[in-house]
C-alpha cells in the first residue's frame, strides 16, 4: 500500500523503535499519530514529524479508544498502524530472591500482548469502514513488531514469547484480516 498521505498511528512512538518508525512513515508521506504513556518524547517526536501527539496506555480500553478518537479527530481514520509500544522482560522465572513477581508478569503481558491487541482491535474498526485503496481490496495495514528472542529463549526473557504468538500482520481487506506471514524488521 502506497502510505503517502494516509493517516498512521505508532504506539510507543515517543521513543526507540516506536519514534524510528514515526519519523520513517513521516518521511513516506504519511500523516503520524504518536501514541505513548510518555508525553514529553511522544510530543517531541510529534514535533520532529510534523505529526501529533496524544497520550494513550495500549493496556487500557478507555485509553486506547480516546487516543484512537483523537488521532482521527486530528487526521482522519488511519489507514496504518504499526505497534511499538512495549516493555522489557521483568526477569528470570526464579532467581536469588525467589519466583519472579506474578504482577510483573502479568504488567509484561499486558502491555505487550493485550496492549497490542487493543490498538489492533480499534485500528481494524475503523479501516473497515474506509472504502478500499486499490482493486485488491486493501483498506489498511496493521503491523506488530516482535523480538526474535520468542524464536530463540534468552535468560532473563520470560514473557518474551508471547507478543509473537499474535499474527505478524494482518491487512484490512473486504472487512476481513489477511494474515502477512513475512516477518515484521523494523
Ligand atoms: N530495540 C530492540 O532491539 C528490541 C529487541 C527486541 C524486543 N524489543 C522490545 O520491543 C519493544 C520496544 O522496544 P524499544 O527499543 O523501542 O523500547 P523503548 O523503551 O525505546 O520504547 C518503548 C516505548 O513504549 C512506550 N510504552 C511503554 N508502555 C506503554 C504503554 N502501556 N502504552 C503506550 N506506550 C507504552 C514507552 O513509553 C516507550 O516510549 C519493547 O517491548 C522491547 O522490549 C526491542
Amino acid at each position: 500500500m502506497d502510505i503517502a498521505g494516509h493517516a498512521a498511528l505508532v504506539t510507543g512512538g515517543g521513543s526507540g523503535m516506536g519514534a524510528e518508525t514515526a519519523r520513517h512513515l513521516a518521511r513516506a508521506g504519511a500523516r503520524v499519530a504518536v501514541l505513548d504513556v510518555n508525553r514529553d518524547g511522544a510530543a517531541e517526536v510529534a514535533a520532529e514529524t510534523g505529526g501529533v501527539a496524544f497520550h494513550c496506555d495500549v493496556a487500557d480500553a478507555a485509553s486506547g479508544e480516546a487516543a484512537v478518537a483523537a488521532a482521527r479527530e486530528a487526521h482522519g481514520p488511519a489507514r496504518v498502524l504499526v505497534n511499538c509500544a512495549g516493555v522489557g522482560a521483568p526477569g528470570r522465572i526464579v532467581s536469588r530472591t525467589g519466583p519472579l513477581p506474578l504482577e510483573d508478569y502479568v504488567r509484561v503481558i499486558n502491555i505487550n500482548l493485550v496492549g497490542t491487541f487493543n490498538l489492533m482491535r480499534l485500528a481494524a474498526a475503523d479501516m473497515a469502514g474506509l472504502d478500499p485503496v486499490n482493486d485488491s481490496g486493501e483498506r489498511g495495514v496493521i503491523v506488530n513488531t516482535a523480538s526474535v528472542a520468542a524464536y530463540d529463549g534468552q535468560v532473563r526473557s520470560s514473557t518474551t514469547t508471547v507478543r509473537p504468538s499474535l499474527p505478524p500482520g494482518p491487512s484490512v481487506s473486504s472487512g476481513a484480516f489477511r494474515i502477512l506471514r513475512s516477518p515484521c524488521a523494523m
